[in-house]
């Protein structure tokens, strides 16, 4: 048992945020408590992203900064763990001899042992194909991690890993081969997350839609498809609103859109990432689908679903992306009018395979089409939100504190309340008349309210 303080600051994708809770309940559980404060962290932790070199770039600095820390207060330890410290593993001590442990994605489950038996150094980084994610009991109690509030809406992490190799992502590299979670660990992590309070569940992998197919070598495939977990998440008494995310077109089955149609807790909203609207782009980034099929699938979804809220991830200036490749992503854009995005210059990274690719595509011109872009895809995006004005949908309130009250739509936009509702307590579903649209968020009332 320890009485020492920890800080755990992380970067990257819900999948690293999950993490930061795993780890904060088990050093919790063994005495730590968590403080907001570097100056007084016995123990501060890193939790890292490299999907590109900016995000890398970050955490590069703020270990630049913690070296200083580490000067006042020799007995501080620092950990790196996530996708750079899976990555760079030994490497990481030779240039930043301050860090005292590297803890690689797979090694979290032993973050306490670790610590526990530090040396000077130590790196954790084993990456295996036969792995097993652990079963896990969250304490909401202990695994807050940041102090945030929210403990009614919850990430689950149902499977690890990528096996899809598109030729510019590290994730395959700094996750390991893909590997699904038992039904029965799901189930059981769902249903006490919802026993502890828990309204909203978002089950997370990195490609959702091959939940089941592909599994460690030493145990068999689980025996469901993802839109069979879906159904059985959706079953457990007390949950309210479910998502999911991330998904690979290729592997989005019909079975999986009707899901849209049929399970009613199902959040109309999906982020189907597409990357570039080019055949050829896309087949450089092996993305193993076309255009062509992906707009199916989008009339597809559309079908089942008329009032979904679509995103997408794109990517511009991959090597050899010419003007007219581009235009095609931009014609896609028009085509499917996504009600949001996440959009990103072209960064190498070490060990994929485009970073070899010749026809690098000049750094100006990435950052030309980002912004064109981008300003289109704000205009379709607040077009959508104005269209909600004067619609009454329902709410799940997030704060309601002093003179805020902000909840969260179906469609996953933010809804800033003018007036506030003293009955009303976070993880309340309401109904809020929708007044203004802005960018990215909107504003609503309580219906009946002037
Ligand atoms: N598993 C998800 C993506 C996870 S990474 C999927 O397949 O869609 C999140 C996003 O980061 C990707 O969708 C992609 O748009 C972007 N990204 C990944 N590698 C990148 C790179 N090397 N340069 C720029 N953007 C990248
Ligand atoms: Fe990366 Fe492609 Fe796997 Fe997504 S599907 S994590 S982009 S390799
Ligand atoms: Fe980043 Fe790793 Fe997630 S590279 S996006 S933290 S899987």
């Amino acid at each position: 048992m320890s009485n020492k303080s920890f800080l755990i600051k992380t970067f990257g994708c819900q999948m690293n945020d999950r993490d930061s809770e795993i780890m904060g309940q088990l050093l919790s559980e063994d005495g730590y408590i968590e403080t907001s404060e570097t100056d007084q962290a016995d123990l501060i932790i890193l939790n890292t992203c490299s999907i590109r070199a900016k995000a890398e770039q970050k955490v590069m600095s703020l270990l630049g900064v913690l070296r200083k820390h580490k000067k006042r207060n020799p007995k501080l330890i620092i950990c790196v763990a996530g996708c750079v410290a899976q990555q760079e593993g030994q490497e990481l001590i030779r240039r930043m001899p301050h860090v005292n442990l590297v803890v690689g994605t797979q090694n979290i489950y032993h973050i306490v042992q670790l610590i526990n038996s530090l040396g000077k150094h130590e790196v954790a980084t084993t990456l295996v194909d036969n792995y097993s994610i652990p079963a896990f009991i969250p304490n909401l109690k202990q695994h807050n991690v940041g102090g945030e509030p929210e403990i009614f809406r919850k990430f689950l992490t149902i499977m690890q890993g990528c096996n899809n190799y598109c030729s510019y992502c590290v994730v395959p590299f700094t996750r390991g081969r893909e590997v699904s979670r038992s039904v029965s660990h799901i189930i059981e992590e769902a249903k006490s997350l919802i026993k502890g309070g828990v309204k909203e569940i978002t089950l997370l992998g990195q490609n959702v839609n091959s939940y089941g197919q592909t599994n460690s070598v030493t145990e068999p495939a689980v025996p469901y498809s993802f839109a069979e977990l879906l159904r059985a998440v959706a079953k457990i008494d007390g949950l309210k609103r479910l998502r999911f995310t991330t998904s690979n077109p290729k592997d989005l089955s019909d079975d999986l859109m009707s899901c849209f149609a049929e399970i009613d807790i199902l959040c109309p909203q999906f982020h189907l990432p597409v990357q570039s609207g080019s055949n050829a782009i896309l087949t450089a980034m092996h993305r193993r689908y076309t255009r062509e099929l992906y707009l199916e699938k989008v009339t597809a979804l559309r079908k089942y679903c008329p009032e979904i809220a679509l995103t997408t991830d794109v990517i511009v200036g991959f090597p050899g992306e010419t003007d007219a490749d581009f235009e095609d992503t931009m014609s896609l854009l028009e085509e499917v009018q996504y009600h949001g995005s996440y959009s990103f210059k072209y960064s190498d990274r070490p060990g994929t395979r485009s970073a070899d690719f010749e026809n690098k595509v000049d750094e100006k011109i990435k950052s030309e089409r980002l912004a064109r872009f981008q300003k289109r895809q704000d205009e379709i995006g607040l077009a959508y939100n104005r269209g909600y004005v004067g619609k009454t949908i329902p709410v799940m309130i997030e704060r309601n504190e002093f003179d805020k009250m902000v909840g969260r739509a179906e469609t996953n936009h933010l809804v800033h309340f003018t007036d506030l509702s003293s009955c009303t307590v976070a993880g309340d579903i309401i109904d809020a008349t929708v007044t203004h649209a802005g960018q990215h968020s909107l504003q609503g009332k309580l219906p009946g309210k002037d």
